[in-house]
């Protein structure tokens, strides 16, 4: 059995129109495809809250900083299609640039502040484009959650001041990153990688562990950091785009661990850019 897949607006309304009489709680997932067990996962805690739970499946344009970036990403609806039933999703969204962008199409939600910084300075108008799709699906599908992984950790504090400051009433629900037996933060541009890259990429994220460790048993903050960099360059990744210690509650840069805070880090392995971000349990050292 597959999940049943819609591609117009109007007809995602019918299905929910029809839960809406039900009475039930309705969630969503959004994905660019290439679905991974990070996905399934934010399937399955979705089905822990709400009664039904669609998944979008759309290779947003607008937030491709580099065409050749759109071009050379992996699309696999059927085989994706295929993964949902298993795991209990109940509709597929997948619409076309056209339905989503009809011609004409002259709206940008722009989240300042949030936007500013981490990706948001390497990948211009990336976040632009996020938040312009994603306050679409909310309104598209009036889910009343949102499900979204922390490896994309930027990402989440970026929809929730959105939909906060729209009056979108839906709830952001943050699942941790999954990850591979090594280490590798699971994510659909891994599908690009060699195997010679394969086996480079857990670094960035024992790197990132190892970091948070001597950070939070007192190691200073900034000469810290600099070694790491240097470690994940030496590992064979090509160019560190950023290393940094952020507040975990506003993504704030913080000089001192007294308070929750994340470590995030992107980097480019051969043409693959790949990021990840790990917390800081311990509160108490100084730079
Ligand atoms: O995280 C993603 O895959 C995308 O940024 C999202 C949230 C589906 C919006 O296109």
């Amino acid at each position: 059995m597959s999940v049943p897949i819609v591609r117009s607006v109007d007809q995602l309304r019918e299905s929910v129109a029809a839960w809406r009489c039900e009475g039930v709680r309705i969630a969503l997932v959004p994905t660019m495809g290439v679905l991974h067990e990070g996905h399934l996962s934010l399937v399955r805690a979705a089905l822990e809250k709400a009664d039904r739970v669609i998944v979008t499946l759309f290779v947003n344009p607008k937030q491709f900083n580099s065409q050749a970036d759109l071009a050379a990403y992996p699309r696999t609806e059927n085989e994706d299609a295929a993964k949902l039933a298993p795991v209990g999703a109940h509709l597929l969204y997948a619409p076309d640039a056209e339905e989503m962008y009809p011609a004409g199409f002259a709206t940008t939600v722009s989240v300042c502040g949030v936007s500013e910084g981490l990706c948001g300075t390497f990948r211009p108008g990336h976040f632009d484009g996020v938040a312009t799709v994603v306050a679409k699906l909310f309104l598209q599908t009036s889910a009343d959650f949102g499900f979204f992984g922390e490896k994309d950790f930027q990402q989440i504090h970026l929809v929730r001041r959105m939909a906060r400051d729209l009056d979108i009433p839906i709830t952001i629900v943050a699942c941790p990153t999954v990850r591979e037996a090594d280490g590798l933060a699971l994510s659909s541009r891994n599908v690009r990688l060699s195997p010679a890259e394969r086996a480079v990429a857990p670094k960035l994220s024992s790197v990132l562990l190892k970091t948070a460790e001597r950070l939070e048993r007192g190691s200073p903050i900034m000469p810290t950091l600099a070694e790491s960099r240097a470690a994940i360059l030496t590992a064979g990744y090509r160019e560190v785009e950023y290393l940094e210690l952020r507040d975990e509650a506003d993504l704030q840069p913080i000089t001192s661990l007294d308070r929750p805070a994340r470590l995030l880090a992107a980097a480019w392995l051969g043409g693959t850019r790949l990021i990840d971000n790990v917390r800081l349990f311990r509160i108490g050292s100084t730079d």
